[in-house]
């Protein structure tokens, strides 16, 4: 183990992250195994899925997933032996039955750890000596056709973060003292609230990394892995961050790479989160992202996002407000119909899309004609497909509904 390494694994072991033993059970958004596997179309049922977590950490993330997705089959790898200690407790608390742990360096892991159609790495390849090689070994576990999702640091809006270290350094220069930097920190943070471990992880961590979307679409590539997408990709639109249109006609018709890179100039700031979060896949495999829907489709199974909050206005009748939860402190809303609505809660992922917009057809005014009815569920679910307010897969959902709480991030 390099010298790097041995200081982040005495670091998380004496400030183990998070490190919230029994008090988090809830989805984080963004790790709906449903929800990513959607983004490659497939069509394993979800006895068949294996998924690891790469520096599980102490575990809430990992014994949450394999809470609400009892069926699939979890491992946890993870540096800290205290962190996994606590990760094992975590997952006997939610009576998770379904994970293996093993103390590993990502870095050293090898086919004996299996092959898996996910891998979940989130917070972690940018403290590793070498991420890029951390990358790679993972890449050699993900099946064909599998999904890695990555949780990067973002280098643009991470800057109070590294100036506050950078002051902590001239104070006191010798990282190992955690005892008196968490003192100074708190002092220059004006911060007595924030726990030491979420301190620690945030302004005082022994290596750490930043990425811009450039930086992340190179290292993949040479990792011989294909950017998918951004989890919060309905963000990353032109039309709704900026309002003159010739300037968004001009972003538009740049390619892929050159229009992420213009948006990432601007978007940290305007969404408010300080990390990327990145759906990645095999770079040679093609991907199928169930995204369109025509006579095909209609033997999809539909579910609604549970990161969506559907509340009734308070002023309007017939109108009510969606919110999407996610990392941006601030929830985006929509507002819907009644009608909307309807069509949005019955996708619970154990009917196919047919079944529903035949239900909703039937249920329809009967003024409207069948097919200018149908016509009309179908934008909708279009609508709602776009923006991520259902997930759409070719087989029914394993979730388990009762086991749903979803972090809201506009009250943390
Ligand atoms: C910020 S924590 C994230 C924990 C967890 N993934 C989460 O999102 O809650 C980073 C974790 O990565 C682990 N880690 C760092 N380097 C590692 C390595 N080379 N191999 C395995 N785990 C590592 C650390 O021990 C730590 O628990």
């Amino acid at each position: 183990m390099d010298e790097i390494t041995k200081r982040v694994q005495e670091m998380y072991s004496q400030f183990p992250y998070p490190g919230l033993q029994g008090k988090v059970s809830s989805l984080r958004w963004g790790y709906d195994l449903d929800f990513i596997l959607a983004q490659a179309g497939s069509t394993k049922r979800i006895d068949q899925i294996r998924v690891l977590d790469a520096g599980c950490g102490t575990g809430e993330l990992l014994a949450c997933c394999a809470s609400v997705f009892p069926q699939a089959h979890f491992t946890g790898i993870e540096l800290s032996h205290r962190s996994l200690e606590i990760a094992k407790k975590n997952a006997a608390h939610v009576e998770a039955m379904n994970i293996e742990f093993y103390q590993k360096d990502i870095m050293d892991v090898t086919a004996e750890l299996g092959s898996f159609d996910v891998i979940i790495c989130s917070g972690v390849i940018h403290h590793l000596s070498q991420p890029e090689k951390g990358i790679s070994c993972l890449a050699k576990l993900l099946e064909p056709g599998g999904i890695m999702t990555l949780y990067l640091y973002c280098q643009y809006t991470r800057e109070r973060n590294v100036r506050i270290k950078q002051a902590v350094n001239i104070l006191e220069r010798d990282q190992s003292k955690f005892r008196k930097r968490i003192k100074i920190a708190r002092a220059l943070l004006n911060d007595y609230q924030l726990r030491d471990i979420a301190l620690v992880d945030a302004y005082l961590h022994v290596n750490e990394n930043l990425y811009t979307a450039r930086i992340i679409f190179d290292l993949l590539q040479r990792c011989d892995l294909r950017f998918l997408r951004f989890c919060d990709e309905p963000m990353w639109n032109a039309e709704t961050l900026i309002k003159d249109k010739e300037v968004v006609k001009m972003i538009q018709a740049l390619s892929d790479d050159l229009r992420y890179e213009v948006l990432d100039l601007i978007i940290s700031q305007a969404i408010n989160r300080n990390a990327y979060e990145i759906f990645a896949g095999h770079d040679s495999y093609e991907y199928r992202a169930v995204k369109e829907f025509g006579k095909g489709s209609l033997n999809l199974y539909p579910m609604r996002s549970p990161f969506i909050r559907i509340e009734k206005d308070k002023a309007h009748d017939n109108i009510y407000n969606l919110y999407i939860i996610h990392h941006s402190k601030s929830p985006l809303r929509l507002q819907l119909s009644a009608g909307s609505v309807n069509l949005i809660m019955k996708c619970d992922g154990s009917r196919t899309l047919g079944q529903i917009l035949e239900e909703t057809v039937d249920e329809s005014n009967i003024n409207t004609t069948h097919q200018a009815a149908m016509n009309e569920s179908l934008k909708l679910f279009n609508f709602a497909l776009n923006r991520d307010l259902i997930i759409v897969r070719p087989v029914p959902s394993g979730k388990a509904w009762e086991n749903i709480k979803t972090v809201d991030f506009s009250k943390a």
